[in-house]
Order: structure tokens, then sequence, then C-alpha cells
């Protein structure tokens, strides 16, 4: 659970995260200031930022500039742009963190709840990677994107389809800017984080109810859930200098949970040991 990078690896660096004042982009984001990034959190919430940004800065050197902006906005997210160079002077990579979700039969969403999770996730992600790109090319700046997905983002999955939808087109956008944008200095990467315990996630998608009938660790092959320090770890690396040469990557890091759903005879973990003997047996009569 330590932290794994080299101290300093990010001094004078400025790091934008959406969605930083919760979770997981909060996690990331403490990481990356603890590393010596300048941070910039965003979300809605101007509140949640502030009290997050406080306490951040209570445990670390270090400077975090708290603006609220939503994502669908693009003039919005200008101004966190403009704000941000005026603090900092440059902006050197933006973490793509911020998302909405909740669980569903599809039959039961209205037009305006299956639009609310593609504009904040495909929409959200395609202003920011849009206004800060345009940015660094024309200041002939170099830049980073890491784009959080989810494995599911290339499985699909029931329940979640506007999330699926989502997050497929923002890995898409990842891959396909990874080439477009190299010419500029710009890498794009992306992480799939299988399930890591959150606020926020946790009551849209397990709750009590739902979790009491479907234990989501039995679903993962290292039986636990991720340690937030895990994530903020992989970020720290795909956004720093010494991922110079990785690009339009997605590295999941979910205990191997997509392919336990994703292998034929992966269900055989329930024969038992006295089982197998038995079938070991039976074949060795034949
Ligand atoms: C069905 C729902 C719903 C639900 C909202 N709606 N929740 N429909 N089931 N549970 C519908 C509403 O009825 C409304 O449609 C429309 O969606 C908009 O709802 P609002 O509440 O007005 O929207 P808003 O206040 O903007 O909130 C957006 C939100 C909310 C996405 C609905 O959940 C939110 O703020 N989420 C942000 C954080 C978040 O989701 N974090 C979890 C990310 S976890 P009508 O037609 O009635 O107007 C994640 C993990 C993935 O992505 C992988 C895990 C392993
Ligand atoms: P979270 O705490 O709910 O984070 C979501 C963040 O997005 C919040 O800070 C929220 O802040 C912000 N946000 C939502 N709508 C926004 C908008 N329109 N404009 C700006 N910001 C907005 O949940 P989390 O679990 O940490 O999720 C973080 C990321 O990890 C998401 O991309 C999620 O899909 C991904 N992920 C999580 C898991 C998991 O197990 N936790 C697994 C796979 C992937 P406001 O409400 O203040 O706007």
């Amino acid at each position: 659970m330590d932290g794994m990078l080299k101290e300093g690896s990010f001094e004078n660096k400025t790091i934008i995260v959406t969605g930083g004042g919760t979770g997981l982009g909060r996690a990331m984001g403490e990481y990356l200031l603890k590393l010596g990034a300048n941070l910039v959190i965003t979300s809605r919430k101007i509140e949640v930022l502030e009290k997050a940004a406080e306490e951040m800065t209570s445990k670390s050197e270090g400077q975090v500039l708290p603006i609220p902006c939503d994502i669908r906005k693009y003039d919005e997210i200008e101004n966190v742009l403009s704000e941000a160079e005026s603090k900092f002077g440059k902006i050197d990579g933006v973490l793509n963190n911020a998302a909405g979700n909740f669980i569903s039969p599809t039959e039961r969403l209205s037009n305006r709840a299956f639009d609310i999770v593609i504009d904040i996730v495909l929409r959200g992600t395609s202003n920011f990677t849009l206004a800060a790109g345009k940015n660094w090319i024309a200041k002939k700046q170099a830049g980073v994107f890491l784009n959080i997905v989810t494995t599911y983002a290339w499985t699909g999955s029931g329940y979640v389809v506007p999330s699926a939808c989502a997050k497929a087109g923002v890995l898409a956008m990842t891959r396909s800017l990874a080439v477009e944008w190299a010419k500029y200095n710009i890498r794009s990467n992306a992480i799939a984080p299988g399930p890591f315990p959150t606020e926020g996630a946790w009551k849209r998608l397990f709750p009590k109810e739902v979790a009491d009938q479907i234990d989501p660790i039995k679903r993962i092959p290292v039986r636990r859930f991720g340690e937030h320090q895990e994530l903020a770890n992989l970020a720290a690396y795909l956004m720093s200098d010494y991922a110079a040469y990785v690009n339009g990557e997605v590295v999941t890091i979910d205990g191997g949970e997509w392919l336990q759903g994703g292998g034929e005879f992966n269900g055989l973990e329930a024969i038992t040991p006295e089982m197998w003997d038995v079938l070991e047996k039976m074949r060795s009569k034949k």
C-alpha cells in the first residue's frame, strides 16, 4: 500500500483531476500532490472541492486549486484551463475521472436518464479532452491524458448500458488520439479499474439489497477489492515521464475479475479437491 514513484516525480507539473474531490479522483490526486504536483480539482460541487482541498493540503505540502466545473459545459472547462494557467503557469496533464452511473434494467430508463450518463461520461470527457488538447497544441506544449474507464468498456454489461456505451466511446477516443496527437507530444492512456470501494460507486451500484444477493468479491479471483493506493500508483506512473513510451494503452487493474467471467471453464473453481480425486479415479478406470 506504499507509494511507488520517486519523491518529486511530479515537481513543476500541474495536473487537473476531474471529479477530484471524492473517491478515486481524490485518491489519485492526493498521491500526485504527494509526488510534488500542483493539483487542480474540479467537479460540480464547490463545497466538496473546497473541503477536499483543505484536507489534502493539511497532509501534504503543495497547492490544490479547487474550481467548480460541470464537464458537460465547454465554457466552464475553458474557465478551468485559464484559471489553472493563471495560477500555475501551465498545465501538464488531465486525469479524466469524473463520471455518472447507476444500475437499472435498460427498459426502465427514461431517455433523459440514458442521456445524463452519456452526457457526463462521453460528452464530458470529450469536452475536456478537446479543450485541453487544443490549448496544448496552440501553445506547442506537451501533455498527457489519463482516462478512467471500466472493463465493461470492451465486454459491455447489462444494467449499466449507458455507462458501457459511454466508457467504450472514451476508450475509442483514448486509442484514436494516442495516434493522432502523438505528433504534438500528447500521450493518451486509460485505466480500467475493477471494483474499488467508494461512496459514490457503492451507493449507486452495490446498494445493500443488491450486495446481499450478489457477493461482488466472489467474482474476483484474488478475492478482495482494490486498494485506492494501488490505483494511485498506476495512475501516477502512466501520467509520469517514466511512461513516456506508453501511449494508447488501457491497463486493467481488477484482480482478474473480467477474465474470470470470460474463461469457458473458470466455473470449475466450484469443484472441490475431493471431487477432482473422484474424477481422476473415474478417468483411470476407463
Ligand atoms: C433510473 C435514474 C436513476 C436510477 C437517476 N435517474 N438515477 N433512473 N435509475 N438509479 C434518472 C432520473 O429519474 C432523471 O430522469 C435522470 O436520470 C437525471 O437524474 P437527476 O437526478 O436529475 O440527475 P443529476 O442530479 O444530474 O445526477 C446525475 C446522476 C447521479 C448520474 C443521476 O447519480 C450523479 O450525480 N452521479 C455522479 C457520481 C456517480 O455516479 N458516481 C459513480 C461512478 S461509479 P427523468 O426522466 O426522471 O428526468 C462508476 C463505476 C463503474 O462509474 C464500474 C464499477 C465496477
Ligand atoms: P465518485 O466518487 O462518485 O466520483 C465521480 C465524480 O465525478 C464525483 O466527484 C462527481 O462530483 C464528479 N462528477 C459527476 N458528474 C460530473 C459533472 N457533470 N461534471 C463534473 N464532475 C462530475 O465515484 P468513483 O468510484 O470515485 O469513480 C471515479 C471514476 O472511476 C469514474 O470514472 C468511474 O466510472 C470509475 N470507476 C470506478 C470504479 C469503482 O469501483 N469505484 C470502478 C471502475 C471505474 P460532483 O457530484 O461534485 O460533480
